[in-house]
């Protein structure tokens, strides 16, 4: 029996690679202008960070975690995002004693035991963006705009950028005890994940997919509601400032995010027509994290979005352009002296940066002109037993069909000012 790749993940062959590394291209551009520098944490980390980051009570601490004993005992866990471990590297590097606010970003794989579905892996990728120690609502502005910038870049059609605001711990407490007291009623008509959240975390049954749930939940108070003072100033201020920066937003009073360290801001956006799973990315502000992970109180927000998720929104809209790997010449060898001196011109080449190729089978001359057709190579340089001897090499435009004898000793720099003239072109 062959052996199978792990549910929920995905090879990325040839073909489809190449739009990632378009995608991870555009990303790091937009990181570099907007001045954020990334940050590569390790793939698993302690399991007691995510509990303490992501929250006892959420989805992905309950449910989804890859948790395992290292051969030491220790219990690990394959990060399933990118927050916590960031704040974590924040505190154990002292980056808190620097200059302030740091702007990170990071892309890869995270891991969740989650039903795989479209759109929906097990092993996913995120780029996120985190800044730190700066608590201002143009902050949360700036990180909005960073997402509303890059897929504007990238052409994505039928965005819709949701915001909210879920409070400080102060107007929370306060929610909490109204939302109890509205579904206190209706409690035994919740699901059974409901029926647990109603005591440890009601504000999550918002958010639930069940219909049941959402029906009963219509009308419920919102964190909006019950805003203090300094949570409703920011978030006035922060739809002032998107506003300013031309964003489309929408307040979204319902939007609850899965995770427990948000505060005050919180946002998504959708994409139409991707199927089920619509959110192409999701952040907020964290400021309680930090400190959560042993540091000094420091302010946080960030958002991450799910690459393959982007990936299937810019399908939709006109695909990411075709990058294809083309050879500028290949090197076509007949016979074992003609290959080994073949193989020496195209290490030469190589090293001044020329896209070459030399058959590796052994094949017939028919057999290498095919092969250079199919990468679409400008030029077939031919060199036999024959060319060998006279000290040539036949050098045949394959786009024109036309061909023409050189020296041997001339076809390097010959092909070189040809490539030039042409990149420039
Ligand atoms: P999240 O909403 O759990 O937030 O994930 C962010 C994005 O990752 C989602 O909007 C989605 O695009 C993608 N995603 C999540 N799970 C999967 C999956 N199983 N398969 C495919 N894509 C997925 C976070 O992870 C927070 N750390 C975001 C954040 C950063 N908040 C503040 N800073």
């Amino acid at each position: 029996m062959a052996i199978q790749r792990p549910k929920g993940t995905q090879d990325l062959l040839p073909g489809v690679v190449e739009k990632w590394q378009y995608l991870e291209e555009q990303i790091r551009k937009i990181c570099r202008e907007y001045g954020y520098e990334e940050i590569r944490t390790p793939m698993f980390e302690a399991t007691e960070l995510f509990q303490r980051g992501v929250g006892e009570t959420t989805d992905i601490v309950n449910k989804e975690m890859y948790t395992f004993l290292d051969k030491g005992d220790r219990s690990m866990t394959l990060r399933p995002e990118g927050t916590a471990s960031v704040c974590r590297a924040y505190v154990e590097n002292k980056l808190y004693g620097g200059p302030q606010p740091v702007k990170l970003y990071y892309t890869g794989p995270m891991f969740r035991y989650e039903r795989p579905q479209s759109g929906r892996f097990r092993q996913f990728h995120q780029f996120g963006v985190e800044v730190l120690g700066a608590d201002k609502p143009i902050v949360d502005a700036e990180v909005i705009t960073l997402v509303w910038d890059l897929y504007n870049r990238l052409g994505l059609k039928g965005l819709e950028v949701h915001v909210n605001s879920v409070g400080c711990p102060t107007c929370r407490a306060e929610h909490k005890i109204k939302l109890q007291e509205f579904l206190a009623p209706r409690r035994e008509h919740l699901c059974k994940d409901c029926q647990e959240r109603y005591e440890k975390n009601p504000l999550r049954i918002l958010d639930c997919k069940n219909p049941t749930c959402q029906e009963l939940t219509q009308g419920a108070p919102t964190t909006l509601d019950t805003l203090c003072e300094d949570c409703g100033q920011h978030f006035k201020e922060l739809q002032e400032l998107l506003s300013a920066a031309e964003v489309v937003y929408k307040v979204d009073p319902r939007l609850v995010r899965g995770l427990d360290y948000y505060r005050k801001t919180a946002f998504e956006v959708l994409v139409e027509d991707i199927g089920a799973q619509s959110a192409i990315c999701g952040g907020g502000r964290y400021d309680g994290l930090v400190q959560e992970v042993g540091g000094p109180q420091t302010p946080g927000i960030g958002f991450a979005m799910g690459i393959e998720r982007v990936l299937a929104a810019l399908n939709l809209s006109g695909g990411a352009p075709d990058v294809e790997t083309k050879d500028y010449l290949m090197l076509v060898a007949l016979g074992e002296r003609a290959q080994s001196e073949g193989f020496a011109i195209v290490s030469r080449l190589r090293k001044k940066g020329l896209p070459v190729s030399i058959d590796l089978l052994g094949r017939s001359l028919k057999a290498q002109l095919k092969a250079a057709d199919r990468t679409k190579a400008n030029y077939a340089a031919i060199l036999g037993q024959e060319e060998l001897e006279k000290g040539i090499i036949i050098l045949r435009n394959l786009t024109l069909g036309e061909q023409e004898e050189i020296a041997l000793k001339d076809l390097e720099e010959y092909v070189m000012r040809k490539y030039r003239e042409d990149v420039k072109a």
